[in-house]
């Protein structure tokens, strides 16, 4: 177990809904205006899971496409992760049902909840135990269905939500491929900007929380917004310094599919062309964890990464965190 096993990522996949929610669609269900989501958040449209839906039916789905990428089996895998902060229920974890879903018999499997940084997050957690030898391959799923945790009458946060769930496989590649840093951080004096106040231990669900909301996402907008377009660029930015690259050799910058405007702010802070960001948010809006990994595998179907491509991801969301990593494409 001494030696560094070079870890990157192996197979990926991702599903989302068939039901589409238009800017039209929202007019009907708030005061709101396509110019309006298009000028403020570039959204058009989102994916909403039909009722007899859950969080793993969509992680069980894009983990099967991933394993098929791979050339995997399920019961190749040593550990499934789900980044989720909309699990099937409060527990058992949302991995456990999707490693029954996929048939990965006995294989460990525990969630990790951070907001829309999980995937990064999740990536560094693979990276560990791959790189270290302990496991050989980890799934690690974002998947989230924001729409069961919307507030469908505060018209500044439904409009920016949907649902879908996106899955990488993280194993040994090459030497010289895979991942080369990772920046993650949270800072919980902002906790209160962006969460879901009843429902857990401090403030249970009661029928008064209910009537207020309070089991539904409450965000403070603009501070988020601040957050993220300072951290976006920084995180990036730091791991880039301590692997001794510059913005210029990234190939594509994969970044949370939140607002265009916090995209268009991390393009300038990083001072490389619009066209290295790949953004998808316009089809499916922001899909917390899961806007990464559908974000890349829709790159990848398109051809958009290639073996050797220098990629950066990053993430921010609620905690508030922010989870970015750099890898060369490894196939
Ligand atoms: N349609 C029309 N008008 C609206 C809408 C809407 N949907 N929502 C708000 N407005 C109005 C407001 O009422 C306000 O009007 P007023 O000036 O007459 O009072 C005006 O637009 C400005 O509203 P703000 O809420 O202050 O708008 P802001 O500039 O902050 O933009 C937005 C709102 C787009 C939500 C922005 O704050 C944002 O993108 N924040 C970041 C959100 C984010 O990225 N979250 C990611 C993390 S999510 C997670 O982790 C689960």
């Amino acid at each position: 177990m001494s030696e560094i096993i070079q870890a990157g990522i192996i197979g990926m996949g991702s599903a989302v809904p068939d039901r589409i929610l238009t800017n039209a669609d929202m007019e009907k269900i708030v005061d709101t205006n396509d110019e309006w989501i298009v000028n403020m958040t570039g959204i058009r449209e989102r994916r909403i899971a039909d009722e007899d839906k859950a969080t793993s039916d969509y992680a069980a789905l894009a983990a099967n496409k991933a394993l098929k990428q791979a050339g995997l089996k399920a019961t190749d895998l040593d550990l499934i992760l789900v980044a989720t902060i909309s699990p099937d229920m409060p527990f058992p974890a949302t991995a456990s049902i999707v490693q029954n879903a996929i048939g990965a018999t006995g294989v460990p499997a525990f969630d990790l909840s951070a907001g829309c940084s999980g995937w990064a997050y999740g990536l560094s957690v693979a990276n560990a135990f791959v790189s270290s030898g302990i496991y050989k391959h980890v799934m690690v799923i974002g998947a989230d269905l924001l729409s069961r945790l919307t507030n469908w009458t505060d018209r500044s946060s439904c409009i920016l939500f949907g649902d879908g769930a996106g899955a990488g496989i993280v194993g040994p590649v090459e030497e010289g491929y895979g991942f080369k840093g990772f920046s993650l951080g949270s800072d919980g004096s902002s906790a209160e900007v962006l969460k879901i106040h009843a429902g857990g231990s401090r403030t249970p669900c009661s029928v008064e929380e209910i009537e207020k909301h309070n089991n539904k996402i409450h965000m403070e907008g603009r501070e988020v917004f601040k957050f993220a377009v300072k951290i976006q660029g920084e995180a990036i930015l730091q791991i880039l310094q301590q692997i001794g690259m510059s913005p210029d050799d990234l190939d594509m910058v994969v970044p949370h599919q939140a607002n265009i405007r916090i995209i268009d702010s991390a393009i300038k802070r990083l001072g490389i062309p619009k066209e290295k960001f790949y953004v998808n948010l316009q089809k499916y809006g922001n899909t917390s964890a899961a806007s990464i990994p559908i974000a890349i595998d829709e790159a990848i179907s398109e051809g958009c990464i290639h073996k050797g491509d220098n990629i950066a991801v990053v993430g921010f969301g609620a905690g508030l965190t922010w989870g970015a990593g750099v890898m060369k494409w490894a196939y």
